[in-house]
């Protein structure tokens, strides 16, 4: 199907200075489908199915509203956090996210400098179209590499060894893509990925990543699905301090925990794996009740403003992942758009601690949020706390 064939030479130019009505990081969303080819925005923006779980993502935040107090002390008012034991100049983590070079020929090797440029940590897709020693080797930034588990166990022990010989100060391990489901948008839209973009980390092991490989046989590739002993087997091989992304059942949260795994993301992918799943948002306050308030809890799916943290912070995360944002700046303006995206997220923020009253992350609490309402009671407001 030459028609639908995606060359790189089809990209728009991405811009050297940021245009001047970008004034939200969500405002790369839109301006994201001038520099993207239709095929390739149709893969990035859409989720699986019916896109069901995709607009639930978003409508999870419209379900609450911020109640702001009045008159408290912002004078030493900071977005520093302690995630995991660990400094963060905020709680803003850049999300694996596969094939950047798709969007911008400086992929991952662009977002990570701009991870730098902005006190982010950046989570490397096993499936990153530069190698993880490339994107190590171009930035300082703090980095974590996200595991996909491999059909082979020496495949997914040398990606291991290889992440940690570059530098790689955790391992994120996603769970819930096993079978990756096609996405119809896409499908629709004729996307297929280009020969000159691949997942090169995987090059040496010649099989598929059962993540990057369509579900042609759906059980052929459950046999190559990672089960608990696979995820205890991981645990001994590394020092590493080990996450878990793609966790929606307080249950698996509560035996993640108990096997001694560093910490969780709460998420359904960005709405990309099972189609009419839970969002992330929903079952955030549960994960958190059966995991107590000291265990590390990182969220993602749907984000798209310093509002949106806000109330993710609200419900218990500690900090929050961007996915698709990242790759609509990275398209814009490549490392420069990134780190504006970044900038723009962590002031929007700081806007709405200020606004609400909060001066530090740890302060974020579920005081702070109400359930929203269509028709208000008059004369009976209630309050989740104090
Ligand atoms: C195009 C695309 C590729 C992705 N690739 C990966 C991946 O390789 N590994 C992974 O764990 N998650 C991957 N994700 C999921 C993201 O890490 C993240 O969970 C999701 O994008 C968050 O939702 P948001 O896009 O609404 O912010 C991908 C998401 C998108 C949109």
């Amino acid at each position: 199907m030459p028609g639908f064939f995606i060359s790189m030479t089809n990209l728009l130019k991405s811009l050297t200075s940021i245009p001047a009505d970008i004034v939200t990081a969500q405002d790369y969303e839109a301006l994201a489908q001038r520099f993207i080819p239709a095929p390739t925005y149709a893969y990035i923006a859409g989720g699986s199915a019916q896109d069901e779980t995709l607009a639930a993502n978003r409508a999870a935040f419209s379900q609450y509203v911020i109640c702001p107090r009045l008159l408290r002390d912002l004078s030493s008012a900071t977005t520093h956090t302690i995630i995991a034991g660990k400094q963060f100049a905020h709680p803003i983590l850049l999300a694996p996210v596969a094939y950047q070079r798709l969007v911008h020929p400086g992929g991952e090797i662009d977002s990570a400098r701009a991870a730098a440029a902005t006190d982010s940590t950046l989570i490397l897709s096993t499936l990153s179209s530069h190698s993880l020693e490339d994107v190590a080797a171009a930035t300082p930034a703090n980095k974590w590499f996200q595991l996909y588990f491999q059909p082979v166990r020496e495949h997914t022990l040398d990606l291991v060894k290889r992440a940690e010989a570059a530098g790689y100060s955790a391992l994120v391990v996603t769970l819930d893509a096993s079978i990756q489901v096609p996405s119809r948008r896409a499908q629709h839209a004729g996307f297929y990925l280009p020969p000159e973009i691949s997942a090169v980390n995987l090059r040496s092991y010649c099989s598929e990543s059962s993540a990057a490989a369509p579900a042609k046989n759906i059980f052929s590739l459950l046999r190559n699905a990672p089960n608990w002993q696979d995820l205890q087997w991981l645990q001994a091989q590394t020092k590493l301090p080990i996450w878990v992304k793609g966790v929606l059942h307080p249950e698996d949260a509560k035996a993640l925990k108990a096997l001694g795994i560093t910490g969780i993301v709460v998420s359904n992918h960005g709405g990309r794996g099972l189609d009419g799943v839970a969002t992330s948002m929903q079952m955030l306050p549960l994960i958190r009740g059966a995991v107590g308030a000291e265990f590390p809890l990182l969220l993602d799916s749907g984000i798209r403003s310093g509002k949106d943290i806000f109330k993710a912070l609200a419900l218990g995360a500690d900090g929050v992942l961007i996915g698709r944002l990242q790759i609509y700046a990275l398209s814009v303006a490549g490392a420069l758009g990134v780190a504006h995206m970044m900038k723009l997220l962590r002031e929007e923020l700081e806007v709405c601690m200020a606004m609400a009253g909060c001066s530090a992350i740890s302060d974020i609490d579920t005081t702070y949020l109400m359930p929203a309402v269509s028709a208000p009671t008059i004369g009976a407001v209630h309050f989740s706390g104090e």
